[in-house]
Order: structure tokens, then sequence, then C-alpha cells
């Protein structure tokens, strides 16, 4: 990197270099590496138009290349993710293969691996998206601002992720474990190899009920996204009851929406309460 950066020719001064760092974190490139390592002279070589004698047609039906020699074959990391999934017999067993397993890239740009939070001993499972800035920093699925409203809503209904009583304990777990830079949505094959140990997490802590919390989960475990129009349809997920909800991050953009999440709450509120009797 240069050691005098200079912004179209001028040379700024600490304040307004302090100013574009922060309006580019805010921009969301706020990592200064990439997801995965690139090599820019094989990419320079790649670059060379490529001729094929085949028609243009013919070549669309060619199937992919396999993985390139030194590249991760996709279905092999999901399969060896099944594996160590399938073996941990407990959730810190779990937690051990799911920190040490190597099959996702983000895993060397994370601070820290957020494997859970609350008790695990809980009726209600809350499922979201992927750790935030925050989470990574802490090692601790929802501690951030969405995170904190998550508190508030469900200390609403009476449950905490602190509660030692499982009829009022909330247990927290994300579908990735490690941050995703600048908090873009998880891609496909990330969530594919976190499948198998979200599954063996659930059927771990084996709670009651459910919450699918935003888009992310929802097209995890249940193939679908739209949680606007999913979100209040009690559905099943993981061989249990699950409820969809609206993600706490998108209620803090949008207060109105409040209303139909408290509606959700009430909902799951009384379904714990059938539970009960
Ligand atoms: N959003 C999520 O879905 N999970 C977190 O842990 C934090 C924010």
């Amino acid at each position: 990197m240069d050691a005098n950066p200079t912004y179209q020719g001028i040379e700024p001064d600490a304040e307004t270099a302090l100013a574009l760092l922060e309006w580019q974190a805010e921009l969301g490139a706020d990592e200064a590496i990439l997801d995965a390592p690139l090599d820019r002279f094989e990419l320079a070589a790649r670059a060379q138009p490529a001729t094929s004698p085949l028609p243009l047609q013919v070549q669309a039906q060619v199937p992919a290349a396999p993985a390139a020699e030194g590249e991760a074959d996709p279905s092999a990391l999901v399969a060896e993710a099944e594996a160590l999934a399938a073996a941990a017999d407990s959730l810190d067993a779990l937690a051990a293969a799911q920190e040490g397993f190597d099959g996702i890239e983000l895993k060397k740009g994370a601070r820290n691996f957020c494997f859970a939070d609350g008790n695990p001993k809980a009726r209600l499972l809350i499922l979201g998206e992927a750790p935030g800035d925050e989470e990574d920093r802490q090692g601790r699925p929802f501690v951030g601002r969405a995170g904190q409203l998550l508190d508030r809503m469900f200390g609403a209904i009476g449950l905490s992720r602190g509660a030692v009583d499982a009829e009022k304990a909330l247990y927290i777990i994300n579908v990735l474990t490690w941050r995703p830079p600048g908090n873009r949505d998880p891609a496909a094959d990330e969530i594919s190899v976190s499948m198998p140990f979200v599954r063996r997490h659930i059927e771990l802590a084996a709670p009651d009920l459910i919450v699918l919390m935003g888009n992310i989960p929802c097209q995890a475990a249940l193939g679908r996204r739209g949680i606007l129009r999913l979100r209040g349809q009690w559905t099943q997920a993981f061989g249990r009851p699950a409820l969809p909800m609206a993600h706490p991050a998108y209620l803090l953009r949008n207060p109105p929406a409040k209303r139909e999440a408290w509606a959700d709450l009430l909902s799951l509120a009384a379904r714990l309460e059938t539970l009960s009797v």
C-alpha cells in the first residue's frame, strides 16, 4: 500500500483521511482483505480471450470444469461438514468440530467464532443470519443493536437469554458462525457448508419451537425467501414447529413493522403456553 496515499492528487490531512475512511466503512468497505486470496498474476493470464472451436450453443452444454487443483470441491466440503457434525455427540464437541473446520473461507477474515448464546436447554431457539461487527468482536450472536432490540422484544413476552429456567429462556444461534465481510449476505456455498452444523446443533439442543429470524434462515431451512410474506405463519423446520419473523435489523429501519412483530411474539407466547399445560 502507498505510504502517502493521495485523494484526487491531494494528500489529505489526518482529519480528512479519517472522514474518508469512515465514509468507506459506511458504504460497507470495512475490510482490507477479500473473502479469499486472489492470485492477480493468474487473473491476468486468464484475461486472455479464450478461443473455443465449439459453437456457442455447444459450449453452453459443456459441464462446468471440476474444481481446479488446489481449489476445494464444494460437495466434498459439505460431506466433510456432515461427517464432522454427525460425529459430535454434545454441543461442546460440535462447537470444537465446527470451529476447527477449515472448509469456509470466511473463517480466515473473522475475528471470533460465534457459536451460540443463551441457555441451550431453552424451549425456544432463535436461528439468525450471521454475525455482524459487534458479534465478531465478542464471539456471541446478536449482541449489536439488532441484538439489543431482540432482547427487548423477547423480554416483552417474559423470555431472556440469561434465564436458567428452560421455560423462560432463549437459545440463539446463526446460520453462519463466521462474519461475512462488510455484513454482506451469506453466499449459497457458505450456507450449504454451514447447514450440517446447524442441523446437528438443533438436534442436540432439541428445542420445542424455532424462530426463523429473517430471510437467510428461511432460505436455509425452507428454501424460500420473502420474509414479509412468510412472517407470522407457523411452519415446520428441522422437524419442529417454526415461526418466521422479521429480523430486528429490519425493524430498526422500519419501525411501523414492529406492530406485526408484536403480533408474532404474542403468537409465540400462546404456543409456548399451550406446550406448558
Ligand atoms: N444479525 C443476525 O442475524 N445475527 C447476529 O448475530 C447479529 C445480527
